[in-house]
C-alpha cells in the first residue's frame, strides 16, 4: 500500500486516533526514505503526545518559522494557532494535525491551511488530520483526503458528517478492539476507507499488461 497521501483520522475520545495518526506518519516517512525522497515532518500536537525521534519543539509561530528556515525537522508544534503560513509553500512536507478542530470550523479555516489541503499535492505535501469532531472539519479536508481511518464515533452528527463527506454508510459496521490495549480502554482498530483514484488506476493498468 502507498501511504503517502492525504489522510483523515476520526473517532471518539480515547478510540486511538493519535496512535493511528502517528502510525501513518511513521509509514509515510519510512516510505519516503525508501524512495530516497526528502521529507519534512511537522506535527501539531498541543498535548505533546506525538514525539518523532530527534524532534525540535516549538511553542509559537515565530519559533516555527525559524525552525522551518533552519530545516530542523522533524518539528513538533505545541501551539494552537490556525495560521500555518510558513508551511504552505514547503515542498515535501508531511504534516500531522492532531485535534484538528482547534484549527478550523465547518465554515472557517485559515487560507494557509486551505492551501495545504487543496493544493498541497503539487508541492508533494502529505497530510494527516485527526479529530474527534468530524462535523467541525472544514469541507476541503474530506473533499481532498484519499484515505480515512475511522474509529467508532459517539455522536450522530459526527457519524453523519463522515457518511456525507465520504459518501459511505457506517450503519452495521463493527470495530475490533485494538490488540494489547490497556484494561478498560476504548482503543479500536480503525476501519480504512480509500478513495478510488491513482492507486486503483495503476492496479488496473498493471492488470491489463
Ligand atoms: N492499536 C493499539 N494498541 C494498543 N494500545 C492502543 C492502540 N491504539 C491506542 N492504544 C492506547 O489507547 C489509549 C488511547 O489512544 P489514543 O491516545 O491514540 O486515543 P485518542 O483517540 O487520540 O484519544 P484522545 O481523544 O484522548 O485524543 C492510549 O493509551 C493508547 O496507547
Ligand atoms: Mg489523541
Amino acid at each position: 500500500m502507498i501511504f503517502a497521501g492525504r489522510h483523515v483520522v476520526v473517532g471518539a475520545s480515547g478510540s486511538g486516533k493519535s496512535t493511528t495518526a502517528e502510525w501513518i506518519l511513521a509509514r509515510i516517512l519510512a516510505e519516503r526514505r525508501r524512495a530516497r525522497r526528502r521529507t519534512k515532518a511537522v506535527v501539531f500536537d498541543c498535548y505533546g503526545e506525538i514525539r518523532p525521534k530527534g524532534s525540535t519543539y516549538v511553542n509559537e509561530r515565530r519559533e516555527l518559522a525559524r525552525a522551518v528556515l533552519d530545516g530542523r525537522y522533524p518539528i513538533v508544534s505545541l501551539g494552537k494557532w490556525p495560521d500555518l503560513s510558513p508551511l504552505d509553500h514547503v515542498r515535501d512536507l508531511s504534516l500531522l494535525l492532531d485535534e484538528a478542530w482547534r484549527f478550523m470550523g465547518p465554515s472557517s479555516c485559515h487560507e494557509s491551511l486551505e492551501a495545504i489541503f487543496c493544493g498541497g499535492r503539487h508541492l508533494d505535501q502529505d497530510w494527516i488530520v485527526a479529530t474527534q469532531y468530524p462535523a467541525q472539519l472544514h469541507p476541503s479536508v474530506l473533499a481532498n483526503c484519499n484515505h480515512a481511518w475511522i474509529h467508532p464515533l459517539q455522536h450522530h452528527e459526527h457519524v453523519r458528517a463522515i457518511e456525507r463527506g465520504l459518501s459511505i454508510t457506517l450503519k452495521g459496521r463493527t470495530w475490533k478492539p485494538a490488540p494489547g490495549r490497556p484494561e478498560g480502554s476504548a482503543a479500536t482498530v480503525p476501519l480504512h476507507w480509500a478513495r478510488a483514484g491513482a492507486h486503483d488506476f495503476l492496479a488496473a493498468a498493471a492488470a491489463e499488461v
